[in-house]
């Protein structure tokens, strides 16, 4: 197969392409008219001349609209004048598809509630294909480094009988005559299969029912949730410097046209590499509190706190040990001072804030018990979890890293909606 980014790469100059795609625009001028024309791997200029082609391929050329589809066939030339140094010499050309007139997605900017409705189509345009490119990689880097690093994939379920991080986000389902959660976290289950493979990690889709309405929360996102048998807090960390390095260096590397089509300012992510800044969650109340950022200790930090630590530091940072009241049931407290966990939120920098949460899990059977009763969980639909704790139970820790939020970060956008081909969010699940 042809592609047009072997085109703009100079593989094929002089040689005879055919590329089958989308129409992006035409003009035309005399006899010539000239077609830009994506293909999924790129976009590249062919023109179609007159006295060149049978009279009907030159009229097929003159009906095209917006989107259609169509195939070519042609000559490749180096042409300095062609957006991205070449352009496709069209001998014959074959319509698909005539797009309807009204392509709804046009030049002018629309409101982002108009082209959130036209997401099905939005997905198109340069600026959303550069974005989702992005995310590609994000998972892609993800994957290679967790599996590099020795850790199996086990694959958790959606539907599960229980919570794990929050009863006030939970999304309930009938299920059978009975009721399921769709998932927040694979977490609990990824305890569970380290007792067979040592290193594991899930990845897939994750649910939380968040109320309001901000630029950095879905409903539906994806994670991805390393969990290793034996590591301790300090493992994990390390583990979460060398696995963001590795993202950013991968997107860095294979994705350099994409983040100029952001615009997005490298430099600050050349910068990401381990060690990153650490911080306790009281030295960061500290730092709020100086700033008239107001927070008391015992308090969760809420967006503008994480913007605020998040812009003071040049690489990512780690807040950890934060109060045991505001984190989840399974944390681990710190042996030195059991008012807080053995957990890290990792802040990216720029402002960006929580991109993962991580911790140590309590491993103690007794410990756990006591803690789902201070939360007022049912302790029967743990039992299985539980188990856990009485067949050969290790220290262990592991982290979830939110790709979308990653990608946000990465691409350095505004709103999350855009860092996932179908945003879910509050009031929206079409299409
Ligand atoms: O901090 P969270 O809630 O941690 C957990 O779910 C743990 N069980 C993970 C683990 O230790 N295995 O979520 C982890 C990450 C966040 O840091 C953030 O990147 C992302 O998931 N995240 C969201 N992303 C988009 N929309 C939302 N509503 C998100 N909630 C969390
Ligand atoms: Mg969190």
């Amino acid at each position: 197969m042809m592609s047009v980014s072997d085109i703009l790469e100079g593989k094929l100059t002089e040689k005879e392409v055919e590329i089958k795609g989308w129409l992006v625009t035409k003009r035309s001028s005399g006899g010539v008219q000239f077609l830009s024309i994506r293909d999924g791997t790129g976009t590249v200029q062919a023109t179609i001349h007159k006295n060149e082609v049978a009279k009907k391929a030159f009229e097929d050329a003159d009906k095209l609209t917006q989107e259609s589809s169509l195939v070519i066939k042609g000559t490749v030339k180096e042409d300095k004048r062609a957006p991205g140094g070449y352009e496709v010499r069209i001998n014959d050309l074959h319509i698909i598809q005539i797009a309807a007139q009204d392509y709804p997605i046009g030049k002018k900017d629309h409101g982002i509630d108009f082209l959130l409705g036209y997401r099905h189509l939005w997905v198109r345009s340069p600026r959303q294909i550069a974005i989702l490119k992005i995310r590609a990689e994000v998972i892609k880097a993800c994957r290679d480094f967790l599996e590099e690093s020795g850790f199996t994939l086990t694959d958790s379920p959606i539907f599960t009988p229980a919570v794990a991080e929050g009863v006030a986000t939970l999304f309930e389902t009938p299920y059978f005559g009975e009721k399921a959660f769709l998932a927040q976290t694979g977490q609990l289950y990824v305890e569970a299969t380290i007792a067979a493979f040592g290193k594991v990690y899930c990845f897939g889709p994750t649910f939380r029912a968040e109320k309001s309405k901000t630029p950095r929360h879905l409903t539906e996102f994806w994670m991805v949730e390393p969990e290793a048998a034996f590591y301790t807090f300090e493992d994990n960390l390390k583990l979460q410097e060398e696995m963001i390095t590795y993202i950013v260096k991968k997107v860095l590397e294979n994705r350099s046209k994409e983040l100029e089509v952001l615009k997005r300012n490298v430099k600050p992510l050349k910068k990401v590499e381990p060690p990153f800044d650490r911080i306790s969650y009281t030295e960061a109340v500290n730092m709020l509190q100086k700033a008239k950022c107001p927070i008391q200790w015992g308090e969760d930090l809420g967006a503008p706190h994480e913007k605020f630590i998040s812009q003071k530091f040049e690489k990512p940072v780690f807040v950890h040990r934060y109060p045991t009241k505001v984190k989840a049931f399974y944390m681990q407290p710190d042996p030195q001072n059991p008012e807080v966990a053995l957990c890290a939120d990792l802040m990216a920098s720029e402002g960006y804030g929580e991109i993962i949460g991580g911790s140590e899990r309590i491993h103690d059977l007794k410990l756990l018990e006591q803690r789902l009763e201070e939360f007022g969980l049912p302790k029967k639909a743990y039992e299985w979890y539980l188990d856990l704790r009485r067949y050969g139970s290790v220290p262990h820790s592991g982290f979830g890293l939110g790709i979308e939020r990653v990608t946000l970060w990465i691409c350095k956008l505004k709103h999350i909606r855009e860092t996932i081909p179908f945003p879910r969010t509050i009031n929206r699940v079409y299409p």
